[in-house]
């Protein structure tokens, strides 16, 4: 008991200060790095490490068949293979990045990955159980303070100021609203609440090209009503396009894409690509087979209706889960998230797609700036 105690606290006290960073042996393995916030699309391990020992569950992909493709073994990847992020990583010439919270993180040069499953703008969403935005962006900034004092401020700030932040955030608040009777806020509007999400996301934005950061790279949310957990729900209903949730992450996208335009005005330097995956996975769900898939709406791994029910990898012990043969087949590996396929499908998006799909840049671009 107490050995255990100590190597909780231990692994804590790493947890707050990776203490590898910045050491002199690690250069960086390419002139742009790349900082990754947001949620369980772009988390690849943190919450493994995210440890809350009251709280013995929360949002973890740390068992099989997570993993099971590409890395073969479960590592906090809310899929069977790689994230969008790390394909996003292999095309700017970056390593796959250890999350930052793992105890042998050392890539600092090479940028740093806060993302945490579950995790949405607002504070109350999931709140305990997942690094919330505002906390990420508090590493983000312990990150900063730490490459002030290793490089001086200038030459920081120009590391910051080349490096590329990538950000996938608000689902779960708008999955958690829809979702949960008692949710925080539930008297609000519609539009009361995107007004909330994108009010937290965009001073995140602000605090982060205060530090120097000023190429950002946004994936729009999901058709939310089209995954198959909230599919589920509809009971077969027509459409998933029409669900409460597509019509917040329609209004959520509206909303962004403004904020950003008027950004790019506001701040100095400010250039971004936003990424149009309401329409990219609607598509994708609606014509599997014209992108090689054979399943666009029944998820991979889970069980109920749509495999929409998050039971993949027996998560409270209910593990009589259903596993597809082919995960490449589907374009859902679980009841939320995309297949490792699909995810390079994303990615290729996001990272060469013209202005219908990433816009006003993508972010090969930004890279290259
Ligand atoms: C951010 O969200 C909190 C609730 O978590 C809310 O009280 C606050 O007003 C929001 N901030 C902005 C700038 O919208
Ligand atoms: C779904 O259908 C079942 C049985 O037809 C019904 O009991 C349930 O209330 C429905 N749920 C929703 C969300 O409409
Ligand atoms: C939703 O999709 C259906 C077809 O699946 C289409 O008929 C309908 O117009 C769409 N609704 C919206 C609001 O896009
Ligand atoms: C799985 O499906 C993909 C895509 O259809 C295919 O390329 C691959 O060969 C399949 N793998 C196996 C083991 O059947």
């Amino acid at each position: 008991m107490a050995t255990s105690g100590l190597i909780i606290s231990l692994s804590l006290l790493l947890c707050i200060i990776p203490v590898r960073c910045f050491a002199k042996s690690c250069p960086p393995t390419s002139d742009v790095a790349l900082f990754v916030f947001g949620d369980s699309l772009f988390d690849v391990g943190n919450n493994n490490y995210y440890l809350n020992p009251k709280i013995p569950f929360h949002f973890q992909a740390n068992r099989l068949p997570y993993g099971q493709t590409f890395f073969n073994y479960p590592n906090g990847r809310y899929t069977d293979g790689r994230t969008i992020v790390d394909f996003i990583a292999e095309y700017a010439n970056l390593p796959l990045a250890l999350p930052y919270l793992h105890p042998a993180y050392q890539q600092c040069l090479d940028g740093a990955n806060f993302a945490s499953g579950g995790s949405g703008a607002l504070f109350e969403t999931n709140q305990g159980l997942v690094i919330d935005l505002k906390t990420q962006l508090k590493y983000f900034k312990n990150f900063a303070k730490l490459l002030k004092k290793r490089l001086g401020e200038d030459r920081a700030r120009g590391f910051l100021s080349k490096a590329v932040y990538l950000i996938s955030i608000g689902s779960n608040d708008y999955i958690n609203r829809v979702t949960l009777d008692s949710s925080a806020y539930s008297s609000y509007s519609r539009d009361q609440y995107v007004d909330l999400v994108i009010g937290n996301l965009t001073s995140v934005i602000k605090e982060i090209h205060n530090e120097g950061g000023r190429k950002f790279g946004f994936l729009g949310l999901a058709p939310v009503g089209c995954v198959p957990l909230i599919k589920m729900r509809s009971n077969g209903t027509c459409c998933c396009n029409e669900s409460e949730a597509s019509v917040l992450a329609k209004l959520h996208n509206k909303a962004l894409s403004g904020i950003l335009k008027k950004l790019q005005k506001q701040l100095e330097g400010f250039k971004y690509s936003l990424a149009n995956f309401y329409d990219l996975l609607t598509d994708l769900i609606h014509n599997p087979l014209k992108y090689g898939f054979k399943e666009g709406d029944v998820a991979c791994c889970g069980s109920g209706p749509y495999r929409g029910m998050l039971t993949c990898g027996g998560i409270l012990g209910r593990t009589n889960y259903e596993l597809c043969k082919n995960s490449s087949e589907y374009v859902f590996f679980d009841s939320v998230h995309p297949s490792d396929r699909a995810n390079e499908f994303f990615a290729q998006q996001m990272w060469i797609g013209h202005l219908n799909v990433a816009a006003p840049y993508n972010v090969k671009s930004l890279f290259n700036a």
